[in-house]
């Protein structure tokens, strides 16, 4: 395990960067307020968040962070966070409904063995939850006993039509006895994507369609309503992260104890950023050298900003020390598989699916299969153990589809959530690699 680089010399903001969390605060224009959490704040800091280990970052913490918008005075007048606040109990854990989500934990880690490659483990976090995993699973174990805690009466998020995060918050939240509420944007249509869309639909989600991505803002201020519990895209912010930063410890637990071997690199699909926020977190706070590569879904320019923020985030309200350069070292983004954006299928994806199969593994379009075409990448350029960490849930839908409408029998609105592919036909792999 290899020393990590000592912490930078601490400064103060630089004057740009604290006129832009300034004028972001304030609203005043030039820095469009960006409610739903991501853009704003992360083209003011990009690149330069590193700079800032000490300051205040009230404009991060509003845009990801419900709680310390709250704690800042920060009037849901155009925005949806959570009303009827009550002091957090720390530590509790689904108390008012302990049969709504209990994970199964520690997730397993396996060998991969598929041609070609050397030293790929697994670490299966598709099997955190009957009766749907993956990876939102930590993050609502933190984000459910808050809203419950805090006398929430609806669950309010926002994804993609196809969204992993929109049907794993409906599943457990209604269990939880929540109503449940997503403004989801068009997609593309893959069959994944409707499976998912049709499953959230069957446990009842209240999807609320919106045109575009661009106008969750303006949808956030009409839909919002006193009792309802703000959950950010793909339930980032800290408390998202910081399921994810026990999900290291869990690791370094699992190579201590001789079930692996020390990584000495990790991959894992980036969406919202906080998975691999909290494990960036979570791997400082052990004796592990391992790095994270994180597989970009979408063009983001800013996506390094908004994983270091939510780190921040997380550290700190772990009581944590802000290790930005340790961090933002062993943070290796790729943004290689991304291919046509968010949600539509790229040709490596659909060879690293293929490939995936012959192991018995099943990816999605839009994240697993793109962070796997990476880890077989390294499994098979590098001897060095590769853990691909699975984020997609390995539960059969079929149950979670059986109360479900068909695509056809929706109204106009929902169905035209699942855009039909004008791109032409999705790639075809003549084989495995
Ligand atoms: C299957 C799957 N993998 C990875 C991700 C990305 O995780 P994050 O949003 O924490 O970056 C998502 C997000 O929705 C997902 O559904």
């Amino acid at each position: 395990m290899g020393e990590m680089p000592p912490e930078p010399a601490q400064t103060t903001p630089s004057g740009r960067v604290r006129r832009a969390w300034n004028n972001h605060a304030s609203g005043r224009p030039g820095r469009r307020a960006d409610r739903t959490g991501v853009a704003t704040w992360a083209g003011a800091l990009d690149g330069r968040l590193e700079r800032e280990p000490r300051g205040r970052w009230p404009a991060v913490e509003r845009a990801v962070d419900p709680i310390e918008s709250d704690r800042h005075g920060w009037q849901p007048a155009d925005a949806a966070i959570t009303r009827n606040r009550k002091p957090i109990e720390a530590g509790a854990h689904l108390s008012s409904n302990p049969q709504s989500l209990v994970p199964s934990l520690p997730t397993p880690v396996t060998p991969l063995h598929i041609a070609g490659t050397r030293g790929l483990w697994m670490k299966n976090d598709g099997a955190s939850a009957s009766p749907y995993g993956g990876n939102k699973i930590r993050k609502l174990a933190i984000l459910l006993p808050d809203a419950l805690n805090r006398g929430a009466r609806r669950l309010l998020t926002v994804g993609a039509a196809g969204s992993h995060h929109a049907l794993a918050t409906a599943l457990y939240g209604k269990r939880a006895g929540l109503e449940v509420s997503a403004l989801l944007a068009p997609q593309l249509h893959t069959e994944h994507a409707e499976r998912t869309f049709l499953a959230a639909l069957g446990v009842g989600l209240e999807v609320l369609p919106l045109p575009s991505v661009a106008s969750v803002a303006d949808a956030l201020r009409r839909v919002t309503r006193k009792g309802d519990y703000w959950i950010g895209p793909g339930a980032m912010g800290a408390m998202g992260a910081m399921g994810y930063t026990s999900a290291a410890r869990e690791l370094w637990h699992q190579v201590e104890s001789g079930a692996l071997p020390e990584p000495d690199r990790l991959v894992v699909a980036v969406g919202s950023g906080s998975t691999a926020a909290g494990l960036l977190v979570g791997l400082a706070d052990t004796p592990l050298s391992t790095r994270v590569v994180g597989v970009q879904t979408a063009k983001n320019p800013t996506v390094r900003s908004v994983i270091l923020a939510q780190a921040c985030l997380a550290a700190r309200r772990e009581h944590l020390p802000i290790r930005l350069r340790e961090w933002s070292q062993r943070l290796e983004l790729r943004s290689d598989v991304v291919g046509a954006g968010y949600g539509v299928p790229c040709e490596r994806g659909v060879r690293a699916t293929q490939n995936a199969a012959s192991a018995g593994l099943k990816l999605d379009p839009t994240y697993t299969a793109k962070a796997f075409a990476i880890a077989l990448e390294l499994g098979r350029t590098d001897t060095a153990p590769t853990l691909y960490w699975h984020t997609l849930s390995s539960a059969p839908l079929e149950p979670l589809l059986a109360s479900a409408p068909k695509l056809e029998q929706l109204p106009a609105r929902l169905r035209h959530l699942l855009r039909p592919n004008t791109l032409g036909d999705p790639p075809k792999s003549t084989g495995s690699e």
